[in-house]
């Protein structure tokens, strides 16, 4: 490799930081996406002919960096403290004159401030994640949680996949050479509905709020699954920095965004007492319109001489508060508590509710979420409680409030049994759910069809709950594959269901015979496996045969399937009752291939390797021109690779090549190939 080489790469590399702080930091992209991806797809091919030149900075080391052990703890240079709560203005006023008092002290007459001599910041308060991150010398170096404030959790490898987070910054003309910044990881509204959509549809128990979201995507061990959540960071405070060029908060905020960190927009600074308080009044109903959830502000004092007078306590600096608007919260009853079979056995308490109106909706079920959370709570059935309603969060139980002497009934009590099938349940050591193990629970039978049925699986239409309810009571249908069995006259007599609509449902289990293997693999409801892991499965096996064939190595080296979906589908594939499944879904006619993008099966079942750097076409060209003869492209060369590519400079990828006896082709016999 030639030292120009290195150079063209590191300019692309260097293009793609710029786009990266113009996309994720500035809101203003020059490029589209794809012209986006296809600068990164050249790095990341010329990366893995180059696997010593990768610089920890490069673009590419975002995604799919493994960490190897659970995370390591990190001494923090100066604690992460938290904050001091207000929930009024009398108690924002308490605060502000004990800054004044803290700063009044031991100061002559003419020293004396009063309430308009000092400066406070403004800002969000983001309802996410609190971190850590380190830049030495301008590179992103470390990045840690909270934790206790004083020792956090190493997520650097989680951290570098959230693209608004610069790989390194420009700090080569700055008098300092090592900082360290605090920020809040975050979802929006939008994205953290959007995982629970998913987590649903793959048998997975939902998030309760977008924090929660945001804390368990940071801390997952596999990078890979931490980079397709869309996360995000707000830089809100320096937490150490060797040499401080500025006066006040405000200015290092300044800084920060100027040094391309992502810094909040409404951050604002306000000259006194006064103006802050009519600003945080302002904040009461606005901060519904934000796209994320915040909950509250943070009143900052402005200059950095004043925090270093008013110090800390040993949990909360004297210079800076919270101030919260406290949530919607209403009083009522419970009815009952029940309890819900979902699709993979997991089994969630509910609150039934009087019902209510809290934040503009009737509220009558709230979830309870686990047994550890009942107890804690202490909540029983015909308590008087407080539920709570913000945002986009679902309704929940914050406490009990009993009126004095009200006789309560026992505490609750977790079923022995499956509410459905009886069942003895059981709770998987160091789980907080109950599951029923019986795949043959009618309720989890249920839950698996509907979702089979559902308009993003194999979408058939007239299948609801009412009629399902009977074909699985009556036993006519326990299998996906028992739907395509269905006559007419099984279904004309069930209750609710017009002779009509029995003929239209007739049709569409007919009609999803070709939803295609995108939808299926989704419908299937492998655990890991939902709507979007479908696409990239059928893409790259074309066929439910293909993959049942592939090894756990084979779906790894697949782009964006990690570990832990490589090891949910083997474990799927290798269960006989799903091979047998699959056989019948077959004889059924289901088409369990991809109504294939390929033009032509002329290179069916060959599996190319591409190594090296080709002269008349990317790596791309060639992979599309592949696969749209049928042909599959890998990553690594293996015994059941069928041609190699070499173009220039090929590496090691064709040694391995030679020794396995794979026949390697040079790019004008590839040529040929294509055109034959
Ligand atoms: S300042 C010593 N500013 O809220 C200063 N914190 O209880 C402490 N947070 O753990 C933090 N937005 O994770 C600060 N604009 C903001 C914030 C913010 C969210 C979080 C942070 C911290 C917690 C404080």
């Amino acid at each position: 490799m030639s030292a120009d080489d290195k150079k063209e790469i590191e300019k692309l590399r260097q293009e793609i930081r710029r786009h990266d702080i113009l996309y994720y930091v500035e809101d203003q992209p020059e490029i589209t996406d794809r012209e986006y991806d296809r600068i990164l797809q050249k790095i990341i091919d010329w990366e893995k002919e180059h696997p010593d030149y990768i610089p920890a900075d490069s673009p590419t080391q975002r995604v799919g960096g493994k960490v190897s052990e659970r995370f390591t703890g990190v001494a923090h240079k100066t604690a992460m403290l938290s904050l001091d709560n207000t929930y009024n203005l009398d108690e924002f006023r308490d605060f502000h004159n004990r800054v004044l008092k803290g700063l009044n002290k031991d100061q002559s007459e003419e020293k004396q401030l009063s309430d308009k001599d000092v400066e406070y910041v403004v800002e969000l308060k983001i309802d996410g994640l609190g971190v850590n991150l380190t830049y030495e010398n301008g590179l992103f170096v470390q990045g840690a949680t909270r934790g206790d404030g004083i020792i956090g959790e190493d997520i650097t490898a989680n951290l570098r996949t959230i693209r608004s987070i610069p790989l390194n910054i420009p700090m080569e003309n700055e008098s300092f050479n090592f900082l360290e910044v605090r920020g809040e990881v975050y979802l929006d509204h939008k994205a953290f509905l959007k995982i629970n959509e998913e987590r649903k549809s793959e048998g997975q128990a939902e998030f309760a709020n977008p924090r929660n979201a945001a804390a368990g995507s940071l801390r997952l061990l596999d990078p890979a699954i931490t980079a397709r959540r869309p996360l995000d960071i707000f830089i809100y405070s320096v937490g150490f920095m060797d040499h401080v060029p500025f006066k006040t908060h405000y200015d290092s905020i300044q800084k920060l965004k100027a040094l391309g960190l992502r810094t909040n927009p409404q951050t604002v600074l306000c000259a006194n007492f006064e103006e802050t308080f009519k600003l945080i009044e302002s904040w009461r109903e606005k901060k519904e319109t934000l796209p994320y959830e915040v909950d509250g502000l943070v009143v900052k004092v402005n200059s950095l001489d004043y925090h270093e007078r008013l110090g800390s306590t040993a949990r909360h600096p004297r210079w800076a508060v919270a101030y919260k608007y406290e949530a919607e919260q209403v009083v009522t009853e419970i009815e009952d508590i029940i309890c819900q079979v979902g699709r993979t056995g997991s089994i969630t308490p509910v609150a039934l509710l009087r019902p209510v109106l809290v934040s503009g909706s009737t509220v009558s079920r709230a979830t309870l979420h686990n047994e550890d959370e009942i107890k804690r709570k202490d909540v029983r059935v015909g308590d008087t409680v407080v539920i709570e309603k913000a945002g986009e969060v679902i309704p929940k139980v914050v406490r009990v409030a009993n009126e004095a002497g009200k006789s309560r009934n026992r505490p609750f009590k977790m079923p022995k049994t499956c509410p459905e099938c009886e069942t003895e349940i059981f709770r998987p050591e160091g789980e907080v759910a109950w599951r029923c193990v019986n795949a043959a629970c009618p309720a989890q039978v249920k839950e698996r069809l509907l979702h089979f049925a559902s308009r993003k699986a194999m979408d058939i239409d007239h299948l609801g709950p009412a009629v399902l309810d009977q074909l699985v009571d009556g036993g006519r249908v326990r299998h996906f594959s028992d739907l395509y069995t269905l006559k007419l006259e099984d279904l004309v007599g069930l209750e609710r269901l017009a002779e009509k609509s029995a003929q239209n449902l007739i049709d569409s289990i007919e009609k999803s015979k070709s939803a295609g293997l995108t939808r299926l693999l989704h419908a299937l409801g492998i655990r890991h496996v939902g709507q979007r892991a479908g696409a990239i499965l059928a893409q790259n096996f074309h066929s439910m045969d293909a993959l049942q064939n592939a090894s756990f190595e084979d779906l790894e080296q697949v782009g964006e399937i990690g570990p832990i979906m490589a090891e949910s589908l083997r474990a799927f594939f290798d269960q006989e009752a799903n091979q047998e499944e699959i056989k019948y879904l077959r004889e059924q006619d289901v088409v369990l291939e991809e109504e294939c993008q390929a033009t032509s099966d002329r290179l069916q079942g060959k599996q190319f390797v591409l190594t090296g750097t080709l002269k008349d076409f990317s790596r791309d060209q060639a992979k599309e021109k592949i696969l749209s003869l049928g042909g599959r492209v890998t990553s690594s060369v293996s015994r059941k690779t069928d041609y190699v590519v070499a173009g220039a400079d090929p590496g090691s990828k064709r040694d391995k090549a030679e020794k396995l006896g794979v026949e390697i082709l040079t790019e004008d016999q590839l040529k040929s190939l294509l055109e034959e």
